[in-house]
């Protein structure tokens, strides 16, 4: 039960232990997070947070915590202090992934995008090139921005079959420009593109011929559906110049707690590091250590449970789509709760947002993503099957058929 009891996790049935196609609007719109307390009057399908409610292993964690009456400093180790979550990910690696990293070269970041962000600082210097994927995470092209590095894009080509990267042209590129790090979103937001295994091979393979660290951001590698995510550091020869980011936020919603582990690789990295004054980072927050541990070490049967809810829901949105929204092309996501929609052919123009907006709806406005994003958006559906029908009312207003 959540900790005011507002949330009935009892409403269950026996395809929905959780209670995942229970929530409903009215206690959507009184949660005080920033989804829906900014704008509660929309139908609110923008910030990857999930409509559901906290994992019940968590809060029993929390509450344990709590219990204890003791929020001070915590004993994590001097003058490197590592919170169990580096142990806990090093075991769960193995376990789900088969992927063996020595907890030892694990560190705690307070959220995925410091640790991106220490690691660029690290390892490059204003000017140097970054290879990104794009549409981009914004944050991600944002940061290379910020810090002045050179974006190398490899844009994405989106059909029927999936999401393509041209791999020759990125070799092609790179022998012109040179590069420091490849900056990957694995799996990738916004396209949900899952890297296949044949596909991080040939990543690695151009890593090794540039000499390139792998820097990859996998906040979202548990929620994958028709295949096991893959680390790029388990693929042969890659671990070595590898640091690989991971965090429980996303896949059971803990968004606001903030913290992220990555494991890293490269020996000279992990003694930059250790060089690196630690009064910048700031300190792990001690609830989400916690949370962080109970979602790893005991969350498995909540996130098998979310997963096969999400793969239900990117179906059904998917095969909504397809009927009433003719002329937008999506895909249903190989990974992630995002869908990805390209509004280009609606006739709608560069800033689809808008109309959206105007209809009630708020999505995540595609030019956030880079110039690629243009005529796109990208839609939440981490909610119930019911809501996500009435945010296909909602599109369907816009770009459907129905459209005024
Ligand atoms: C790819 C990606 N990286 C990082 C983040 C943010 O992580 P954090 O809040 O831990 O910085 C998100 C959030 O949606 C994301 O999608």
């Amino acid at each position: 039960m959540a900790l005011d009891g507002s949330h009935p996790h009892d409403l269950q049935g026996p395809h929905d232990p959780y209670g995942f196609d229970t929530v409903d609007l009215a206690w959507l719109r009184a949660k005080p997070g920033t989804k829906w307390h900014k704008e509660p009057e929309l139908l609110n399908t923008w910030v990857a947070d999930m409509d559901f409610a906290t994992p019940p292993v968590v809060l029993d964690a929390l509450q344990a915590r709590l219990a204890r009456a003791d929020l001070g400093y915590a004993d994590w180790g001097y003058p490197h202090p590592q919170t169990p979550a580096c142990r806990v990910f090093a075991e769960r690696a193995a376990r789900r992934y088969q992927w063996h990293v020595d907890p030892a070269e694990v560190r705690d970041f307070c959220d995925v995008m410091q640790a991106v962000q220490v690691m660029l600082h690290l390892a490059t210097a204003p000017g140097d090139g970054v290879v990104l994927h794009t549409p981009s995470y914004p944050p991600l092209w944002k940061t290379l921005q910020a810090m002045g590095r050179r974006q190398i894009d490899v844009p994405a080509r989106v059909d029927a079959a999936g999401v393509h990267f041209d791999y020759d042209e990125l070799e092609r590129r790179l022998t012109n420009e040179p590069a420091k790090v490849l900056l990957l979103c694995h799996p990738h937001n916004p396209t949900g593109h899952r890297f296949a295994v044949d596909e991080l091979v040939r990543l690695v393979a151009i890593a090794e011929r540039f000499d390139l660290l792998i820097l990859s951001d996998e906040i979202h590698a548990d929620l994958t559906y028709d295949a096991m995510h893959v680390p790029i550091a388990s693929i042969a020869g890659a671990a070595a110049r590898t640091v690989s980011v991971h965090s429980a936020s996303k896949a059971f919603n803990l968004a606001g707690m903030r913290h992220a582990v990555a494991h890293i690789g490269p020996t000279w990295l992990r003694d930059g590091l250790l060089d690196f004054p630690d009064h910048l980072l700031g300190a792990i927050n001690l609830l989400a250590a916690e949370a962080t541990v109970a979602a790893w070490e005991q969350g498995d049967d909540w996130l098998d449970a979310v997963v096969a809810h999400l793969d239900r829901v990117r179906l059904r949105f998917a095969e909504l789509v397809a009927e009433r929204l003719p002329t937008v092309k999506h895909r249903p996501p190989a990974a992630t709760y995002l869908a990805w929609l390209d509004c280009r052919d609606t006739g709608i123009g560069d800033e689809p947002v808008l109309a959206c907006r105007e209809a009630g709806l708020k999505v995540s406005d595609g030019n956030d993503f880079g110039p690629s994003g243009a005529g796109h958006v990208r839609v939440n559906l981490a909610t119930s099957t019911a809501i996500v029908e009435q945010i296909v009312d909602r599109l369907a207003a816009v770009f459907g058929a129905d459209r005024a």
